[in-house]
């Protein structure tokens, strides 16, 4: 079998395809199993300065497409989490912790403070008011943001972006500008559901984070435009369901793939994923390198 292995954005992966942010990083017990299912690399969920209990319910609706959430970043504060992250460790993967903040100083107190293999910023989450992607919009603050991370952290800095924007790659070169070993490309996008028999919106913040296969052709097409402009490595998120779906995300320019909204189908999403990659590069007689940003050498 072709090796699998990947070196993405300061850290070195067994195989890569990744836990995504906010599903399952609760606990280190949840992380680590997720190391053990076969993950390449495992994302905390977002976490803050203080402890925050989120939005009111519902905050999670299935819908046709995919998934809505309104978590609302509910987080037992950075100081508390770091025992689950050393719980995580013991996985035997690389532990990226998610944090977010409202300013530049309060992101880089967390990376200050906070042991992780690496950071990755949110400065996308669509419906939480003063954080996410009310920063992560404008890139003069993505770009502070994130060169104050750099300046504080001891470990690789990914940039997590929005695509609830006009211009991602905007974004991801302000990222790159302000030092960042990496982007990830995307988080969800902003959406809403209603009850037509109320006629009440059904998340109790009114509107949320679209997730799943609905965003995958948004999050091909914000890697792949990310991967040609920038020289930073891009990593894919974003309704990645299958093998098929991470080859797509490899040819579109992504160096490695979170999964996130799949994990519905259980732990065992990472091993298929991986299995399925190496045994379609090995029909093919090609490597991650000769497929990585496949689609772009066409024109
Ligand atoms: C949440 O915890 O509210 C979701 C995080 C995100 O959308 O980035």
């Amino acid at each position: 079998m072709p090796s699998l292995t990947v070196h993405a954005g300061g850290l070195t992966l067994r195989n890569p395809v990744m836990l995504a942010a906010g599903i399952l990083g609760t606990t280190g017990a949840s992380l680590r199993r997720a190391a053990l299912a076969g993950a390449g690399g495992v994302v905390t969920k977002s976490l803050g300065s203080v402890p925050r209990d989120g939005h009111p319910g519902p905050t999670i609706v299935q819908v046709d497409c995919g998934l809505l959430n309104a978590m609302g970043l509910p987080n037992p504060s950075y100081k508390k989490f770091q025992e689950e992250i050393d719980i995580a460790r013991t996985g035997g993967v690389p532990v990226v912790a998610s944090i977010f903040g409202s300013s530049a100083e309060e992101f880089a107190g967390i990376a200050r403070g906070l042991d992780a293999d690496a950071f990755e910023l949110n400065l996308s989450c669509p419906h939480a008011e003063k954080y996410g992607s009310e920063l992560g919009r404008y890139p003069d603050l993505v770009e502070a943001v994130t060169g104050a991370v750099k300046a504080a952290a001891n470990a690789p800095v990914w940039v997590k972006l929005t695509p609830n924007t006009a211009d991602i790659v905007e974004l991801g070169q302000a990222a790159q500008r302000g030092g960042a070993d990496a982007v990830v490309a995307i988080n969800t996008l902003k959406a809403m559901a209603i009850d037509i028999e109320t006629g009440y919106p059904i998340l109790g913040n009114r509107f949320g984070g679209l997730s799943g296969p609905a965003i995958k052709p948004v999050a091909v097409r914000s890697v792949y435009d990310l991967a040609l402009r920038l020289d930073i490595p891009v990593i894919g998120v974003g309704g990645v369901t299958s093998w098929e779906d991470a080859v797509e995300m490899i040819m579109a320019g992504a160096c490695a793939v979170q999964v996130g909204t799949a994990l519905q189908k259980g732990y065992g999403i990472f091993e298929e994923i991986s299995l399925g990659l190496a045994r379609y590069l090995e029909r093919k007689s090609m490597t991650l390198e000769d497929i990585r940003g496949m689609a772009g050498r066409h024109y």
